[in-house]
């Protein structure tokens, strides 16, 4: 029976568990063996107990939990030969050669380096008598497919990562908390938001709330923007508008890279309006708790393809990594999304926002 991994990497993201429910239970409907790599690269590169068989009843109601059942964690170890050494022979001690990631792009280009070692790390392990040829025989190569899971939606080739949507779902909620508060006292908020660098969240939570104002860092505002967001509060409330509310993603910067922060939002607001000023970073309430209808059923449909993507891998086959695009769940070669992923972050390095507007637009 082929035997396939299942693990999450990196920060939790809701519908991570959605995702491992779906790939065990269809690894199991295609007649395959699943098992969890618990606590993400420290349980490959450690191996024993935190590398365990799943059965179907396993996963019974993970699919509304948030964070993920079977942890997460950031490992150094992996990130250097010697631990993938140990991770590719834990693997073939339990005869698994096909590995499912859900994770950010980090977690997963270092599963395609994984891949692309693998021959090399198991002629290693055999010339060096941790395992014999008849162990290694049959698991030549390793299959790895990865699904996004991240709240920040900040994967290039997907129009959605799992979680990103239970997020935004979070942030417009306690946005709405805030808008009562703030109306009944007329006061402004300014509010941070997560997402690293990358503005999906602050922006179609802006959208969606009918926020005042955004700081993205694809988009740094113009050179004067103190003046043009005071311009734009002060007409609002000229036009009768009771709160104001300012909305600054974490990675905020204007066009020199300078970072944005909501204290000199709130100084702006404060000192040159007048306006009764507080500000609220919103913080892991965005990353944990249950997932929204959009990333059960994202979870679910991902990790059935990509369990039909390790079945149907051949040798030649390079790592995928399951999107959704135009609402379809299709799959596309993994490092080329890390690629057009990493270029947005060079453009925006280069001050080439067009550039880094016109790559995500692409997406
Ligand atoms: O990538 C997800 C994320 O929640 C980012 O939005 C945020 O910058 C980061 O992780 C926070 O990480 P940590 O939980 O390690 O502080």
């Amino acid at each position: 029976k082929r035997r396939i991994g299942v693990m999450t990497s990196g920060g939790d993201a809701p519908g991570m568990n959605g995702a491992v429910r779906a790939v065990v239970r269809m690894s199991i409907a295609r007649g395959c063996e699943s098992y969890a790599i618990c606590e993400g690269y420290e349980g490959l590169v450690k191996g024993g107990d935190l590398i365990k068989q799943m059965f179907w009843e396993d996963v019974r109601g993970w699919i509304s939990e948030g964070g993920t059942l079977i942890g997460t964690a950031r490992c150094a170890e992996f990130r250097e030969r010697p631990g993938r050494l140990k991770g590719a022979k834990n693997l073939i001690l339990k005869g698994i050669d096909a590995l499912i990631i859900c994770g950010g792009d980090g977690s997963l280009t270092g599963a395609d380096i994984f891949r692309t070692e693998w021959p090399g790390l198991l002629k290693e392990l055999v010339d060096t008598g941790e395992l014999t040829a008849e162990q290694i025989e049959s698991h030549k190569h390793l299959n790895i497919v990865g699904l996004v899971g991240s709240i920040d939606n900040d994967m290039s080739m997907t129009d959605a990562t799992i979680g990103a949507y239970s997020s935004l779902t979070r942030i417009c909620q306690a946005v709405d908390f805030i808008d009562s508060t703030a109306f009944s006292h007329s006061r402004a908020f300014v509010i941070e938001v997560m997402g690293r660098h990358c503005g999906w969240l602050a922006l179609m939570a802006s959208i969606s709330t009918g926020a005042d104002f955004v700081f993205i860092p694809e988009k740094p505002p113009s050179e004067g923007w103190h003046d043009e967001m005071c311009e734009i509060v002060a007409e609002h409330r000229r036009l009768g508008k009771r709160k104001t509310i300012v909305i600054v993603a974490e990675g905020a910067i204007d066009r020199e890279l300078n970072k944005i922060t909501p204290g000199m939002v709130k100084d702006l607001l404060a000192n040159r309006l007048g306006l009764d000023t507080r500000i609220t970073t919103l913080g892991h309430v965005q990353r944990g708790g249950s997932a929204c209808a959009y990333d059960r059923m994202l979870s679910t449909l991902q990790g059935v393809k990509a369990v039909e993507a390790v079945l149907a891998a051949t040798p030649e086959t390079p790592s995928y990594v399951i999107s959704i695009i135009e609402n379809k769940i299709t799959k596309k070669p993994l490092m080329e999304a890390v690629k057009l992923t990493q270029a947005v972050a060079t453009a925006i390095a280069a001050k080439d926002f067009d550039k880094a507007i016109s790559l995500r637009d692409a997406e």
